[in-house]
């Protein structure tokens, strides 16, 4: 039920209110998921097999169209609740050092430590980047014979800086990589290939609503991770009753009990959507509307905490004010109707590709109010 076939109707399809530049905290559901959801929960309240099997079909599309993004196949693809939940699959299923960042979202330095408390075979190894960044020095200057697995967010929630994951591969050698993707899947092109677990969420960025989680397990990841938390569904074949079966080989093991078919239909039409305009088209508009943002924090010289280059950032800006310029900033910002995050003295401001000139307006207008006020 999608309606989007480029970048046009793509465009066309963003209808919130002018003034959200929160795209990395929540993402207004498009109007096709919508619509999606609607036809799907009548379908489900019918009663028929073959509409309820119609619905359940979506699950299939879903792992599909992720595993068409990343360039690989539908049976290294497991459809989760949330990025956590895939995460928690692929971190309890590790032995040996896991490096990661200490300013990492929690879904990983959490996940990290109770993994680590649970079963004493995997421990963190613990890094503190500058500013946050897991650039490919931090991660090498890092390393030991110990460290079994790096685990990196694609797009650093605060920062919003972009991790090379290519330079990482290169780094790490054979070692696993594991990609917190929730803020960068499909709006970056990236090399997921150079990854070998890959987590998601579609209801930030895709449009799609909560319950939309997806992970990805390449090969390397297969074979070396234990499936510790995988439950009945994640088996081959029929329901395992009487016997229980070993995990399956596929992806699958990573996976609990039945899908949510409500949240597969959402998330597979969202996707459609970004396979349909293509994730290079959608980053190069997106650099462009988070560079314009870059633009005018610069014009009032409001400091910008994400890098410059194109290429290790996407759509989260994160500006630095003065301490005291924070609440004044913050206050204008919500006068003139614009929705951002503000947290630990750093304001989030994340466009979204449809982000209009309407909206870009009242954060000029807003930032330009602040600073005609502010107190040098
Ligand atoms: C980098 C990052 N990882 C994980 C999450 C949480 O994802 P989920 O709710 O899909 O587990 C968020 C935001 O909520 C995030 O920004």
């Amino acid at each position: 039920m999608s309606g989007v076939t480029d970048l046009e109707s793509y465009l066309a399809s963003f209808d919130g209110d002018p003034g959200y530049l929160d795209w990395a905290s929540f993402g207004p559901l498009s109007p096709a998921v919508r619509a999606e959801a609607q036809a799907d929960a009548e379908l489900l309240g019918s009663g028929r097999r073959t509409s309820i099997a119609l619905v359940d079909d979506h699950i299939r599309e879903a792992r599909e169209l992720v595993a068409e993004l990343i360039g690989s196949d539908a049976a290294q693809v497991a459809l989760q609740p949330s990025t956590t939940y895939g995460l928690m699959q692929a971190i309890y299923g590790l032995a040996g050092g896991l490096m990661l960042s200490r300013a990492e979202f929690p879904s990983l330095t959490v996940t990290a430590t109770r993994a680590s408390e649970a079963f004493g075979t995997l421990h963190p190894q613990w890094v503190d980047p500058a500013n946050g960044f897991m650039t490919p020095d931090a991660v090498r200057s890092a390393l030991s014979d110990d460290t079994r697995a790096v685990a990196v967010s694609l797009v650093d929630f605060r920062t919003g800086y972009r991790a090379d994951l290519t330079a990482l591969r290169e780094i790490i050698g054979d070692r696993l990589l594991i990609v917190d993707a929730i803020q960068g899947f499909g709006m970056v092109d990236a090399d997921y290939l150079a990854a070998d677990v890959v987590c998601g969420n579609g209801f930030k960025w895709l449009r799609a609503g909560r319950g939309t989680g997806f992970a990805w397990f390449g090969e390397r990841a297969l074979e070396r991770i234990a499936p510790v938390l995988s439950g009945f569904q994640g088996v081959e074949g029929e329901l395992p009753v009487d016997a229980v079966p070993a995990p399956a080989a596929s992806a699958q093991a990573f996976s609990v009990a039945g899908s949510d078919s409500l949240a597969a239909a959402r998330l597979a039409t969202a996707l459609r959507d970004i396979v349909d305009v293509g994730a290079a088209t959608i980053e190069s508009v997106l650099l462009e509307r988070a560079g314009h943002i870059m633009f005018v924090a610069d014009r009032y010289e409001i400091p910008v905490l994400t890098p410059r280059e194109p290429e290790r950032r996407a759509g989260i800006v994160a500006l630095a004010p003065a301490p005291q310029d924070v609440a004044p900033l913050a206050a204008s910002l919500a006068n003139h109707g614009v929705t951002v995050t503000v947290r630990g003295g750093h304001i989030r401001v994340a466009p979204h590709v449809g982000t209009g000139a309407d909206t870009l307006r009242l954060f000029g207008d807003a930032l330009g109010a602040f600073s005609s006020s502010r107190v040098w």
